[in-house]
């Protein structure tokens, strides 16, 4: 073999060998598209079934929310049906203490009625007897009608309480309010042999208040106070008024079983009760948590050892030195 016939076998074979070496990329090439093209079939079958299950879930979606919006319109009227008859509750609530009230109310007009009869005897008595003088007359007769005076002043107390409360706010003072709802409980207090000890702040604090509102928190704290008292050993209610830096802290405890553990927030919520049928409607809290709500305050249970009684804080907002237009509370 020549030189030149062996170079030439050599070139063909180097261009044999590339061309095997391109014909196998190819093959490679197309095997991988292949691949591609499978998966891609995989994806769109997917994907279509996707879009299949994606229309139902809309369609559900639709449905759905038309009830959704149905049970909205269905819990906003419960909503506003819930307020008219809690609004008609508290009130309810309120007549129902004023209901309770009557009883020691009843008792409390018992002493100027048999005040009034003994001096209205006296002078039947002098006339009788033919020793009436106008003077003595006319003692009695004003001492009658002192008492005449007590006893309305205890029924219009009453009264005022018992009206639909107006919404209007002045400044009072906080210690003649507590005494005020005492005035009312107390007959019932002291027929349960229960101890009241005030210890109100010499500093008379004043608040900007609804008067009656803020007696009926009062009235509900020294109900509640009763109630809780009823198999204690020991009686007592203590109530303190302090000022503490810008507010009125007022403190009612009471020496019951307290409050039990776990319990502590849900005492405020509407209708919660511990007592029997017919003896709370559990709304004298809520009430309260309400109105000292409004006034800007707080309401808390404070914590107690179990079995050692429970204390209620109470805090309000000093009415400012510019709060005391409005008149007397
Ligand atoms: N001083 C207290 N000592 C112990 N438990 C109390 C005291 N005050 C409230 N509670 C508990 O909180 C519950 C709710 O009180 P709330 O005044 O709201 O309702 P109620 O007194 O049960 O019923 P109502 O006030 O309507 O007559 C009571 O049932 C009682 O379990
Ligand atoms: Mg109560």
């Amino acid at each position: 073999m020549t030189q030149a016939v062996a170079e030439e076998v050599a070139r063909e074979d180097a261009s044999d060998a590339r061309l095997r070496e391109r014909i196998e990329m190819l093959e490679q090439r197309l095997r991988k598209r292949d691949e591609h093209r499978r998966a891609l079939l995989h994806i769109l079958t997917d994907s279509h079934q996707s879009n299949l299950k994606l229309e139902q879930s809309r369609k559900a979606m639709i449905h759905i929310m038309g009830d959704l919006q149905k049970t909205t319109d269905d819990v906003t009227r419960r909503e506003k049906e819930l307020r008219e008859k809690q609004a008609q509750l508290v009130q309810a609530g309120k007549l129902a203490t004023l209901g309770e009230l009557t009883t020691g109310v009843a008792h409390e007009l018992n002493n100027p009625l048999n005040n009034i009869a003994l001096f209205i005897g006296n002078v039947l008595d002098a006339l009788d007897l033919g020793v009436a003088t106008p003077d003595l007359t006319k003692k009695q007769l004003n001492n009658a009608l002192l008492q005449v005076a007590k006893a309305t002043e205890i029924i219009s107390h009453l009264r005022t309480f018992g009206r639909a409360a107006p919404a209007s706010r002045e400044s009072v003072r906080v210690n003649e309010i507590v005494e005020r709802a005492l005035s009312l409980m107390d007959q019932q207090l002291r027929g349960r042999q229960i101890q009241v000890k005030l210890d109100l702040s010499a500093a008379d604090p004043r608040v900007m208040a609804n008067a009656i509102q803020l007696e009926q928190v009062f009235i509900n704290l020294f109900a509640n106070a009763r109630d809780a008292l009823t198999d204690a050993k020991t009686r007592r209610i203590d109530v303190r008024s302090a000022v503490v830096r810008d507010t009125v802290e007022l403190t009612f405890s009471d020496t019951g079983e307290g409050i039990p553990e776990g319990l502590e927030q849900r005492i405020f919520d509407p209708f919660f009760t511990t007592k029997d049928v017919g003896e709370g409607t559990g709304l004298g809290l809520s009430i309260t948590y309400g109105i000292v709500k409004d006034h800007q305050g707080t309401i808390s249970v404070l914590k107690r050892p179990p079995g050692e009684g429970a204390t209620f804080l109470i805090q309000l907002p000093l009415a400012g030195a510019s709060a005391t237009e409005g008149g007397a509370g």
